[in-house]
């Protein structure tokens, strides 16, 4: 297999309209300053801090974006049930049950290069039906040979079982990028085998709340251990991300972090 470089921007989720614009404002920038073969995002937040309709789904692949991963809140909004089922564009986690409306993995294409793209969902305090370390074998041995890279979302609120699912798959893919827990990690690093690896992305959004939740509402829910109706905050947008560089089919060179501040009034980027 010839090798095909490729530079892949993955965005960490999208919380709500807010990150949704902070991405979408901030996207021309990046893909000036990065040049991505591929942008893959993680909108399991989109619509309102909860899931992602057809609606928006559209507009951010009608932005550019590749390719579209989710997670737990995949089908909190039951009109994207058949959006996920027919649009190939989007996948949410691989090891879900066989009966739940999507597909785990997908393939995109651009200047010639496939990059696959598998989701998975972490087994520790998530609801996910299948095993995530044998679900892999699955959808890697569909891939084989028809993609170039291969990029790995495991959305897992576990550590362990990130840091774990990257030292597994070494060497067999581009990329392994954790999200789930909106905290960006700093431990951006390409493995020994060739794999660019990050426990965390962080989330795209309000970093002025509290994972996405306005601040006031989540303390006064931690404090008081009450029923607390909790809203997206507008507080402070950041875009949080990694861009993994490959000169190589399947074998990373590097990755870094893109942790990006987005100011409305200015629409430009600042920060690295
Ligand atoms: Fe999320
Ligand atoms: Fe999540």
């Amino acid at each position: 297999m010839p090798d095909r470089p490729a530079t892949i921007l993955f965005v960490g989720d999208l919380v709500g309209g807010l990150g949704r614009r902070t991405l979408l404002a901030l996207l021309p920038g990046l893909r000036e300053r990065y040049e991505p073969t591929f942008v893959i995002v993680n909108a399991e937040n989109v619509a309102g801090g909860l899931g992602i309709t057809p609606k928006i789904a559209d507009e951010l692949l009608g932005s550019g974006v590749d390719a579209i991963t989710l997670g737990n809140h995949a089908y909190h909004r039951k009109e994207i049930y058949s959006y996920l089922d027919d649009e190939p564009r989007i996948v949410r986690p691989a090891n879900y049950l066989r009966s739940q409306p999507g597909r785990g993995h997908t393939v995109v294409e651009r200047d010639g290069i496939r990059l696959g793209v598998v989701n998975l969902s972490g087994n520790l305090f998530l609801r996910a039906g299948r095993p995530a370390f044998t679900e892999i074998e699955n959808v890697l041995g569909q891939l084989e040979g028809a993609v170039d890279h291969v990029l790995v979302d495991m959305h897992a609120e576990a550590t362990s079982e990130k840091v774990g699912l990257g030292w597994y798959l070494d060497g067999r893919v581009t990329a392994v990028v954790g999200t789930h827990t909106h905290v960006p990690t700093a431990d951006a690093r390409v493995l020994p085998g060739g794999t660019a690896y990050i426990t965390d992305v962080g989330m795209t959004g309000p970093r002025g709340g509290v994972i996405g939740v306005k601040k006031e509402q989540a303390i006064e829910s931690l404090r008081t251990h009450m029923s607390v109706r909790f809203e997206t905050s507008a507080d402070d947008p950041w875009l949080n991300g990694v861009v993994i560089r490959a000169s190589q089919s399947l074998r990373a060179d590097r990755i870094e972090q893109v942790l990006a501040p987005w100011e409305p009034s200015t629409a430009t980027m600042s920060g690295p």
